[in-house]
């Protein structure tokens, strides 16, 4: 784990944490042993990262086509998800004093409205809170996110509230799940996968990309400090020279 600051940090990192069903298989357990411990390295990697100063944060939990899978695992996850907001909520009077501020992205309306509920509780409870912005992307698809965004506009052209000339890239980001936030600079995806997948589209336009072919659970703080540091050695010119 690092003991000097980076030279450059990013203002928003974003997680893909990928590998827990392999990790799990190679151990020959079931997948959802996989995910509890991706759980456990979720906790660990978020608060490090906000103990360096990353200001935001956002973890893929559960994608748009995450439903597919065996009914089992979706309900393991969901479970996961349940345990930690549960766990918020008697942690929030620490949470507040840390500054975290939790935040779901995605369509709610296909998750359990029990779960909903105790995620818009936390997201109330941490709303005014500025150090750290905690986003976790449940039932998150990118394209989704740009479409209704895109419906969104189309009322308010339709409603007159809007023309079509004043339509400009805030219009759009205004009406993203990541309202208000800057976009990513690092994205890290572990467990040798090189692929996007639908996370964070808008958000990534710019963003530097780091792999690793460490399992998620295996992540590790001195993990993070590698694609810190190597996210700190980059050149980003955003197009220019
Ligand atoms: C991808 O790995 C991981 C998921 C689809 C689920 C991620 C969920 C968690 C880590 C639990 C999060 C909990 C909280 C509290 C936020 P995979 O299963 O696709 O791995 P594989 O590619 O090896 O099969």
């Amino acid at each position: 784990m690092t003991d000097k600051p980076f030279e450059s940090l990013p203002r928003h990192v974003a997680v893909i944490m990928d590998g827990n069903g392999r990790w799990a298989k190679k151990r020959g357990l079931p997948r959802s042993e996989g995910h509890i411990e991706g759980a456990k390295t979720f906790r660990r990697i978020g608060e490090y990262a906000g103990n360096l100063g990353i200001r935001h944060l956002t973890f893929y939990a559960f994608s748009t086509e995450n439903w597919s899978r065996p009914e089992a695992e979706v309900k393991a996850i969901m479970s996961l998800f349940g345990d930690y907001l549960d766990e918020a909520l008697r942690r929030l009077d620490e949470d507040k004093e840390k500054g975290i501020r939790l935040r779901f992205l995605g369509d709610k309306s296909r998750i359990d409205p029990a779960l909903v509920s105790l995620m818009d509780t936390v997201e109330e409870a941490t709303r005014e809170m500025t150090k750290v912005n905690l986003n976790i992307a449940v039932n998150y698809g990118g394209r989704q996110e740009i479409l209704q965004a895109a419906q969104s506009i189309a009322r308010d052209v339709k409603s007159g509230a809007l023309s079509p000339e004043e339509i400009t890239e805030q219009t759009i980001e205004e009406r993203l799940y990541t309202a208000g936030q800057p976009p990513v600079d690092l994205l890290i995806r572990p467990s040798g996968e090189q692929r996007l997948s639908n996370f964070l589209l808008w958000q990534c336009a710019y963003a530097e990309f780091w792999y690793s072919d460490v399992l998620w659970p295996d992540f590790t703080e001195a993990d993070l400090d590698r694609a810190l540091g190597a996210y700190a050695a980059r050149s980003r010119r955003f197009g220019g020279l």
